[in-house]
């Protein structure tokens, strides 16, 4: 079987697989390489004065990687401008803080440029190449440019946004047509394929057409695109919730609880999580529940993220500020109502937090998939399962129909969700449960993970004389 070269911004294949803090996707992608004798790319994380076109390769316990220090001008326009400040928000529907500045574009083309000038020499003539999300769109084209003519497949792990906000971004249509450079396009959902459909056919300066089997033509090109919903390690995480220091922490957090019900959230500290609107319909949920307060309590934990970038310091401090207003409202003497925490855990120690959460908040605006949903859902005892109150609007609701689906806009939505899942009798809690960790166990990490790898190396190139 030939080679395959997994490429991504954040290289997260762990130095040491046995730490508990490794998540499931870093898994799957590093036991795919081990297996194909794979390489996986991207940046070190790292700046150097003058860029270096040559990759530092590094074995990590088995996988191969090769890392590329970028210069600091290259991290501000393409990581924390464009991909950070310019497509993160676009693609979440968040116009209003998009950045839309053309350094952030150029730094955006000549970063990909230079990962292609580094990568390109890397390949042999059988690798198939798995690129991941929108750090790197363009980079199928700059390879192909430099005479590049394996299979290449694209994954993106946010949302495809609308064509009517998509057509926001200047350039857009130069962004769409490099991803005809792909072989295979995959997205989590129906809803964020449809959506990229739609651009296609609809477009006025793309006019392409929608072929069958979710093929799709454009640029004197035809692509191949898919759904491949991700999920989580199915058995790594059970694993890690069953380990000694999972239990302990379980332990650990019911004898804090100190018999009150504790509402669980766990997101990165980013304004899509929803987590502004999370805490007034928690509030909302305080005020229409009197006699519920200092019977619950909501552990909200948010490690910080980009936090180079603005809008990020600002949603900081407006959750700080809600946070403490909250508590100095609604606290007594022995109950605090929100316990806020900024830091980050292990998998093994969030497993024994998740399962002794009696609700799971997971309450984006807009979610690419969402794995905290399916991570409390694994994390629960099935003779007394806690209940997922999910978004509507996380790719996750298109499998989990089975949760408590909630507008994460309405804070009275919010308050009425929580209330229900803190009273729902246990014989629906277990029949919800179940059909959800079905669902949890039909998506796992290593099923998408094939899926994909298997879709890209069955299409058509246009070299095999076929395409
Ligand atoms: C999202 C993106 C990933 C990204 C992660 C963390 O899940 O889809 O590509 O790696 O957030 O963000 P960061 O900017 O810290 O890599």
């Amino acid at each position: 079987m030939s080679r395959l070269i997994v490429v991504s911004n954040r290289v997260s294949a762990p130095k040491d697989p046995a730490a508990g803090s490794v998540g499931g996707l870093a898994m799957a992608l590093s036991s795919a390489l081990r297996k194909y004798d794979g390489l996986w790319f991207g940046w070190s994380g790292e700046t150097v004065e003058k860029f270096v076109p040559e990759a530092k390769i590094e074995d990590r316990s088995g996988v191969t990687v090769a890392l590329v220090d970028l210069e600091p001008q290259d991290v501000d326009e393409y990581y924390n401008g464009y991909a950070n400040k310019t497509l993160w928000p676009l693609f979440h529907h968040r116009v209003d803080l998009t950045a839309y500045e053309r350094s952030y574009g150029e730094g955006y083309e000549r970063t990909n440029a230079r990962f292609a000038e580094v990568l390109a020499p890397l390949i042999q003539p059988d690798d198939v190449i798995w690129i991941h999300d929108y750090h790197m769109i363009p980079l199928a084209r700059d390879l192909r440019r430099r005479g590049v003519t394996n299979r290449i497949g694209f994954f993106l792990h946010t949302p495809w946004p609308a064509r009517q906000l998509l057509v926001t971004l200047p350039h857009h249509r130069r962004l769409v047509e490099s991803m005809f450079s792909y072989d295979l396009i995959g997205f989590h959902t129906r809803e964020w394929l449809d959506l990229f459909r739609d651009y296609i056919a609809s477009e006025p300066e793309v006019r392409g057409r929608l072929l069958p089997n979710d093929a799709v033509e454009a640029f004197g090109r035809v692509v191949q695109t898919g759904v491949f919903p991700i999920g989580i390690d199915v058995d790594g995480f059970l694993k890690a919730r069953n380990s000694a220091f999972g239990r302990r922490t379980y332990d650990r957090m019911a004898a804090s609880a100190a018999f009150r019900t504790m509402i669980v959230g766990v997101d990165r500290l980013d304004y899509s999580k929803g987590l502004e609107q999370r805490l007034l319909g928690y509030e909302q949920f305080l005020n229409d529940n009197p006699d519920m307060r200092g019977d619950v309590f909501l552990l909200q934990v948010t490690p910080i993220s980009r936090d180079e970038v603005n809008t990020y310091q600002d949603i900081r401090s407006r959750l700080e500020g809600l946070a403490g207003r909250i508590n100095g409202e609604f606290a007594d003497m022995d109950w605090q109502p929100i316990r806020y925490l900024n830091r980050t855990y292990r998998r093994d120690q969030l497993a024994g937090i998740y399962r002794a959460a009696k609700v799971g908040l997971v309450t984006p605006l807009r979610d690419g998939m969402n794995l905290v949903a399916k991570e409390y859902v694994a994390a629960q005892d099935a003779e007394d399962p806690g209940v997922l109150v999910l978004s509507r609007f996380a790719g996750a609701a298109e499998q989990m129909g089975e949760a408590l689906l909630v507008n994460p806009f309405s804070r009275e939505e919010l308050s009425d969700a929580i209330k229900r899942a803190l009273t729902m009798p246990l014989a629906e809690r277990k029949r919800k449960w179940e059909c959800l960790m079905e669902v949890v166990r039909d998506t796992d990490v290593s099923i998408w993970r094939d899926d994909f790898v298997a879709s890209l190396r069955a299409t058509n190139r246009p070299a095999d004389g076929s395409g």
